[in-house]
């Protein structure tokens, strides 16, 4: 468990116990019974990789495209708060109303922050934010975006999430329904991807046990580590069930439910497309947790050169080996659409 307990005692100090709560609750249903209220509401995809340049946004705006054009009604969000081109990646100029302005209260309402992008079915909502104070949004505002974003009166809202793994990226991956990491096949990509996942980990952590109390167990065992053999986040779940069954189960239950997913981009061989299987395993014995190889997509030239014609791949080259399995991949999604 390296660095556990710096991750755990940096989890934010901005978290109060209400507000873990609140979070805790847009995090989706704390049990079963509330599941089928869950699945009617409109589907959150969230695309990150905690890395720069490895496909955050070809993967979001063109699931983007290829749901719009199937007929469900979409909302990209581009969170890159710091760095937001998603508008570039759609071929349109940058939209002149961004989150800043719900941010800044200049607009009540998220949805006319929603710009066109020219293809129909299509909205997007920029992340380009005019303040840099705003880039690293106060923790109320953030849950007030979060809270409006998954309201949006849409069938699906995919939001690319940008590189690095603050905790606005990490709250924005976590309220999805599906939290999708990129990776490439290089050893940089596959480590940061394993940060990602802990971050993640970790925060959710975080908001499960403040909103349960379980605080003081887990800090037990993250003192009691060494002595007890704890070795794996998996191990630290089984120390608070012991001793805590009722606890334990919920919070064995909320991080099982993790909605973690993969895609392998830019593969150049089968041995790279089936590195996503090597992770998913690597993953649920480590964390515990389960992990869905979405599928790869392959190093194809036809996406550079759709990025040069500023048009998202799925139009540029529909025919493409990459349109092709970023259409296959977003079939998997199980977006319902409305009309
Ligand atoms: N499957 C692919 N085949 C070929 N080139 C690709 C592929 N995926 C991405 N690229 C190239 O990598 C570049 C970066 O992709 P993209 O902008 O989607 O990454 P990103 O993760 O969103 O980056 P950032 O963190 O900077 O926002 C693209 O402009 C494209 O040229
Ligand atoms: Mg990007």
């Amino acid at each position: 468990m390296d660095g556990v307990a710096n991750q755990h005692s940096g989890m934010g100090p901005d978290v109060d116990p209400e507000q873990a709560r609140e979070l805790a609750q847009l995090l989706g249903p704390l049990d079963e019974s509330t599941l089928e209220g869950a699945n009617a509401r409109r589907m959150v995809i969230a695309v990150g990789g905690g890395k720069g340049g490895i496909g955050k946004s070809l993967i979001a705006a063109n699931l983007g495209v290829y749901l719009s054009q199937r007929g469900a009604k979409v909302v990209l969000v581009d969170a890159d708060l710091g760095g937001a081109n998603l508008h570039t990646c759609l071929g349109v100029k940058p939209p002149r109303t961004t989150l800043s302005d719900f941010v800044n209260r200049r607009v009540n309402d998220l949805n006319e922050v929603v710009a066109n992008t020219g293809i129909p079915n299509l909205g997007l909502i920029s992340g380009a934010l005019d303040q840099l104070s705003a880039a690293n949004p106060k923790y109320t505002q953030k849950l007030r975006i979060l809270r409006e974003v998954s309201r949006l009166d849409v069938d699906a809202i995919i939001i690319d999430l940008g590189g690095g793994t603050g905790f606005n990226i990490l709250d924005f991956f976590l309220i999805a329904d599906h939290g999708i990491l990129t990776v490439v096949p290089e050893p940089t990509s596959i480590e940061n991807a394993y940060r990602f996942i802990k971050a993640a980990y970790y925060r959710r952590l975080k908001t499960a046990e403040m909103s349960w109390n379980l605080r003081p167990l887990v800090e037990a065992a993250m003192s009691d580590r060494g002595s007890q053999g704890l070795r794996t986040p998996a191990d630290l779940v089984a120390y608070v069930e012991k001793r805590d069954p009722e606890g334990g189960a919920r919070l064995r239950h909320e991080l099982e439910r993790f909605p973690l997913e993969l895609i392998v981009n830019q593969a150049r061989s089968p041995e790279e497309e089936r590195l996503g299987e090597a992770i998913a395993d690597a993953c649920r014995k480590y964390f515990g947790i389960r992990m869905q190889f979405l599928g790869a997509v392959p190093f194809d030239d036809a996406v550079w050169q759709s990025v040069r014609h500023r048009r998202p791949v799925l139009i540029d080259a529909p025919q493409s080996l990459a349109s092709q399995s970023i259409m296959r991949i977003a079939d998997t999604l199980g977006v319902r659409i409305s009309r």
